[in-house]
């Protein structure tokens, strides 16, 4: 079942209730969008949001990073952990400075070779970044698309983390990828959650699957043990 109108609802539910204000998304450039989806990996956007800023502050551009010592790279990091982040950062920016020119990258493979990036950052990233068409599939949106579409099975089985890619990308739009992307982030945040998803609040409650076959619950399907 193809969804010719999934994104168009989840885009004028994201017009009313997403989140435009982040800072990241204003300028939405490829530096700034970088930066944040590695922070955000594992920490929550409050957190991360002042340590955004006076990150930037310090290194305002891609060659300033790259350029920097490791040590001032990790004193603006501490407080966000996983320092594991802000190695591959600091690699990546050298990366993109010596093999890219300093330009990102927009073909998706040279993206995911970068230090750090995996396909669900890179698509990100891109989608946001340069609005280009693809699909990501970080925790929100696996949780998303395996209710929607009733995919049953363990996201972390690569056959059904595959079914849930095609999912991902049937559903997106032709415009608007930045948004639609972070609608995508935005509704598995504030209404399809892990524990008492908020269905009668959900632009696409109408063709949900799991909702259809009262399966919220179950779905995403656990890790077997
Ligand atoms: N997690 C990863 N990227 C995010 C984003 N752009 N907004 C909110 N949470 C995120």
């Amino acid at each position: 079942m193809t969804e010719p109108d999934f994104a168009a609802r989840l885009l004028a539910w994201f017009d009313l209730h997403g989140r435009r204000d982040l800072p990241w998304q204003h300028p939405r450039e490829p530096y700034r969008v970088w930066l944040s989806e590695v922070m955000l990996q594992q920490t929550q956007v409050t957190t991360v949001i002042p340590y955004f800023e006076r990150f930037l502050q310090r290194f305002p551009d891609v060659q300033t990073l790259a350029a920097a010592p490791i040590d001032d790279v990790l004193q603006r990091w501490a407080g966000l952990g996983y320092y594991a982040r802000a190695r591959n950062l600091h690699h990546c920016a050298q990366a993109i400075v010596e093999r890219h020119q300093g330009q990102w990258p927009r073909d998706i493979d040279q993206v995911v070779a970068l230090p750090g990036i995996g396909r669900s950052t890179a698509a990100a990233i891109l989608a946001q970044a340069f609005g280009d068409r693809h699909a990501i599939l970080d925790g929100n949106v696996k949780r998303v698309m395996a209710r929607h579409a009733a995919v049953s099975g363990w996201p972390g089985l690569p056959a059904v983390q595959q079914k849930l890619w095609n999912y991902a990308e049937r559903r997106l739009p032709d415009t608007r990828l930045a948004d639609y992307t972070q609608a995508c982030m935005d509704l598995g945040n504030q209404i399809c959650t892990a524990r008492k998803p908020l269905c009668a609040a959900c632009p696409v409650a109408a063709d949900c699957s799991a909702r259809l076959q009262d399966r919220v619950a179950e779905l995403p399907s656990p890790k077997p043990r």
